[in-house]
C-alpha cells in the first residue's frame, strides 16, 4: 500500500566533523552497516521497494553503495568473503533507488518538498537515517504503516524524552485515542526551555499524504529561518487529522556523539554476527 520511502540526506553532519567533510553522515558505519542501510532495510521490511533519497553536494558514496561494485565483485567472487555482500546484494535485488538533489539546505520541510517529484500523488513514508530505530518483532516502519492502514491519515513517531532533551526535538499536544496513540492538536519545533506541550517528541519517521506537499508550498519560515516539516504538519492536523504514534523499541539518535557510541554497542552485542 505505501510503496515509496523518502530519505532526506543532503545535511552536512556538522556535530561528526572532520568525519563527514568529504563522507555523507548516512554513510557512517554502526559497526560495519552504513546508517542509511538500516533506514533502507526498516523500509523494505515495511513492504516498500522504492528509495527516494533526497542527496545534496558530496553526497556520491551515497549512490555507489547501493550500486554494483564490479571490481570488487570480481575480486571476491568465489571467496569466503563475498558472504559480506549477501545483505547488500539483497537490497539491491528487492529496491529501486531514485536520487534527487536538493541545492540549498531550507529545512526538513523543503527537503521533502524537493521529493515531491519522486512521490507523486501517494502516501509515503520519511526517514531520517540518523534516527537508527531497532525493534526484532516489527520495525517502526512497519508498525506505522499498519496504522495507517487504519487510520488513512499522516503519522508521526513520537518518544518520551526528559524535560532536559525535549527542546531539542518537534514536540506534540494531542489526546489518547488508544493505546500509544495521540490525536494531534499541538504541534512546537523545538520549543524554548520549559514551553514544550508535553514530553513526547517526535522522531525521524513519518507516514505522510501527499497533501502535505500543498501545505509545504504554503508554509512560511518557521523556527530558525528554514521551513519546518513540523509546522506544516500542524496545519494538516488543523484541517483534517494527524496521529501521534508511541512505537515499540529502541531509538538511537546517531547524529550526537555519545547516541552514535551507544548504538554502535548496542549492534555490536545483540546483532553483528561475525565476531
Ligand atoms: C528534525 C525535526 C524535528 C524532529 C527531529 C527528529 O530535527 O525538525 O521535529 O524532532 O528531526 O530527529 P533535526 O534533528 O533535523 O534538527
Amino acid at each position: 500500500m505505501i510503496k515509496k520511502c523518502l530519505f532526506p540526506a543532503a545535511g552536512y553532519g556538522t556535530r561528526f566533523l572532520p568525519a563527514t567533510k568529504s563522507m555523507p553522515k548516512e554513510m557512517m558505519p554502526i559497526v560495519n552497516k552504513p546508517l542509511i542501510e538500516f533506514g533502507v532495510d526498516e523500509a523494505l521490511e515495511a513492504g516498500m521497494t522504492n528509495m527516494c533519497i533526497v542527496t545534496g553536494r558530496g553526497k556520491h558514496s551515497l549512490m555507489d553503495h547501493f550500486d554494483l561494485n564490479y571490481e570488487l565483485e570480481h575480486q571476491i567472487n568465489g571467496t569466503p568473503k563475498e558472504d559480506k555482500l549477501k545483505d547488500i546484494r539483497l537490497i539491491m535485488d528487492r529496491a529501486n533507488f531514485t536520487y534527487i538533489r536538493q541545492r540549498e539546505m531550507k529545512g526538513l520541510g523543503h527537503a521533502i518538498l524537493v521529493g515531491k517529484e519522486l512521490i507523486g500523488d501517494e502516501p509515503f513514508a520519511v526517514v531520517l537515517a540518523d534516527d537508527l530505530c531497532i525493534n526484532h518483532a516489527n520495525g517502526v516502519l512497519k508498525q506505522m504503516v499498519d496504522l495507517y492502514k487504519q487510520f488513512r491519515c499522516s503519522i508521526v513517531a513520537v518518544e518520551e524524552v526528559p524535560e532536559d532533551q525535549i527542546h531539542k526535538y518537534g514536540v506534540i499536544k494531542g489526546e489518547m485515542i488508544k493505546d500509544n496513540i495521540y490525536r494531534v492538536d499541538d504541534m512546537v519545533e523545538k520549543p524554548a526551555p520549559g514551553t514544550a506541550p508535553s514530553n513526547l517528541a517526535i522522531i525521524g519517521r513519518y507516514i505522510l499524504t501527499p497533501d502535505i506537499f500543498d501545505i509545504i508550498e504554503e508554509t512560511t519560515p518557521g523556527k530558525g529561518g528554514e521551513i519546518q516539516i513540523t509546522d506544516a504538519l500542524l496545519t494538516q492536523a488543523k484541517r483534517g487529522c494527524v496521529l501521534a504514534y508511541k512505537f515499540k523499541g529502541k531509538r538511537f539518535d546517531c547524529g550526537s556523539v555519545p547516541g552514535y557510541i551507544e548504538a554502535t554497542n548496542y549492534v555490536y552485542d545483540n546483532i553483528y554476527e561475525d565476531k
